[in-house]
């Protein structure tokens, strides 16, 4: 795990109360999945703010070569080793953060995979679909649990589920079944979490990007920094915000 570049100490502990909305500038980030694609320009929107930015990635050399050349621009962003499968590796992450910074503002689940075109339903491989569901619902769903206790105790948060409108039931088709099928229960997951967590001042939103050109996405789809600004936004609601519980694409709510 990287210690810091020279120079760019660690974010001080907020000198605010605890219950009071830290300003973007002192909050601290992590973000699955972002060594490339969406999550690596969300890390390079949520840097913009001012926020320290853990790039989660699942080879620590990628993350930490990509987490330079942002420092070299004068982001606060360190590359921790993250792969949303592995429990033991997430607890090892949450004590990193923990350690390190005593709390954690803003969660983006965005670490996603098996986009299984050309699969159908009624004769997929099950190991496919539980490779979906690994990573696309639980690897969210266990980040959740192992980092609210670094959310709950100062009354605020921001969780962003990186999801799709593929897992929207306004949205029929058989492409993509395992993909679609771990989506849908990530906007689930993100509707009963927002329950749990209502009053609490933690915000628990699901963001479709909307199609991006990136390697999942392929070409055709629109730009990296177009797509990313809808999950910052969600990331970056308000103190006093309500918005919580929903699904969105460029800001605007879309049908489950
Ligand atoms: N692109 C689109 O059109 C589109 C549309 C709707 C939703 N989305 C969603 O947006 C998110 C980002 O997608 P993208 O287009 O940027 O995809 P991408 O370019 O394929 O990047 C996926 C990222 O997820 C990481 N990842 C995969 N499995 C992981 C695991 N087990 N642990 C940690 N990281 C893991 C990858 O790491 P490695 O480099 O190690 O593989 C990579 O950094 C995904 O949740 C995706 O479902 C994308």
């Amino acid at each position: 795990m990287n210690s810091g570049p020279e120079g760019l100490r660690r974010q001080p502990r907020r000198t605010s109360s605890l219950f009071t909305a830290p300003p973007l500038a002192q909050q601290i980030a992590l973000v699955s999945g972002a060594n490339r694609g969406l999550g690596l320009e969300v890390v390079r929107q949520l840097a913009g703010t001012g926020m320290a930015v853990l790039l989660g990635s699942r080879n620590l050399t990628l993350g930490e070569r990509t987490a330079q050349q942002l420092r070299r621009d004068g982001a606060d962003v360190t590359a921790i080793q993250l792969d949303v499968t592995d429990q033991a590796g997430i607890e090892v992450a949450a004590r990193y953060i923990e350690n390190t910074y005593g709390r954690l503002d803003v969660l983006i689940n965005n670490a996603g995979a098996y986009y299984d075109m050309g699969e159908l339903p009624s004769s997929i491989d099950l190991d496919i679909v539980r490779g979906a569901l690994e990573t696309n619902l639980f690897g969210a769903w266990r980040l959740c649990e192992a980092l609210l206790p670094l959310m709950r105790p100062f009354g605020f948060g921001r969780i962003v589920n990186v999801s799709s409108g593929c897992g929207s039931s306004a949205v029929e088709g058989e492409c993509c079944p395992a993909y679609r099928v771990s989506k849908a229960a990530l906007n689930t997951y993100t509707r009963t979490l927002a329950a749990e967590l209502g009053g609490s001042g933690i915000l628990v939103n699901a963001v479709c990007p909307g199609w991006t050109h990136t390697d999942m996405g392929g070409t055709g789809g629109r730009p990296v920094k177009e797509s990313a600004q809808g999950v910052v936004w969600a990331a970056c609601l308000p103190p006093k915000s309500s918005t919580t519980g929903g699904f969105f694409r460029d800001c605007q709510p879309i049908d489950w």
